[in-house]
């Protein structure tokens, strides 16, 4: 349980012991993503825990059987925010082949702590918006700011809100309570929910720069 209505805190003892690996600062590059992709399967259980079956019948060795497959109506849409949301979109992808991805790049403006768009890989209108599954993927949600304009970008093509997760690593209360107030129906997944951000915008106590840790370019 926590303070946020939709925010589920996977906090799994498996991904409570990877977290402790990739906080530490002399974590090295290669173990601190093979630790982000463990945690990465444990959220990913909780992020799809809803999608829609259907019913069919399979034809085992012995027998035919009812089964249950994935609803061919909806089209399941990772959107990994680039750079760092690059390292769930691997998993993402392994454990649903049949996705479609949709890179999303921005970075922050490190003065105005404010999203600055590059690239987008949505198009200008989606046919039936509400079979649309949407899987947002940013290693760490601190100050909301991205992640609004991430969830928008779905939002303003008609992408009900319900449809559309957010998936992160670390959470900051902060950005939390900005994302929940500018939609309470999107639900995000997190494995810690942290203290707080500092006056960089940075979570506390966090990880440090994802992008750099993942990509081995902190600069010391
Ligand atoms: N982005 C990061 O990589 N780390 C933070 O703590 C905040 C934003």
């Amino acid at each position: 349980m926590n303070k946020f209505s939709n925010v589920y805190v996977v906090n799994h003892p498996l991904c409570c012991h990877n977290l402790s690996i990739i906080r530490n600062k002399d974590t090295n590059a290669e173990v601190f993503r093979n630790a982000i992709r463990r945690i990465t399967y444990l959220l990913f259980y909780k992020a799809t825990e809803d999608l829609e079956l259907e019913d069919i019948i399979v034809e085992t060795p012995l027998e035919a059987c009812k089964s249950k497959i994935l609803s061919k109506k909806k089209e399941i849409i990772i959107a990994p925010i680039l750079r760092a949301g690059l390292i769930f979109s691997d998993i993402a992808n392994e454990i649903m082949p049949y996705a479609t991805v949709r890179h999303i790049g921005m970075y922050r403006d490190e003065d105005t702590l404010t999203p600055v768009w590059y690239y987008n890989k949505i198009p200008v209108e989606f046919e039936h918006p509400e079979d649309k599954i949407i899987l947002i993927l940013d290693p760490m949600l601190a100050t909301g700011n991205s992640a609004i304009d991430a969830i928008k970008l779905f939002a303003n093509k008609k992408v009900p809100h319900n449809n559309i997760r957010f998936v992160s690593l670390i959470s900051a209360p902060e950005g939390l309570s900005k994302v929940q107030s500018a939609y309470p129906d999107v639900k995000i997944i997190t494995a810690s929910i942290d203290d707080c951000l500092n006056e960089h915008g940075y979570i506390r106590p966090g990880l440090g720069d994802a992008g750099d840790r993942i990509f081995n370019t902190v600069e010391n």
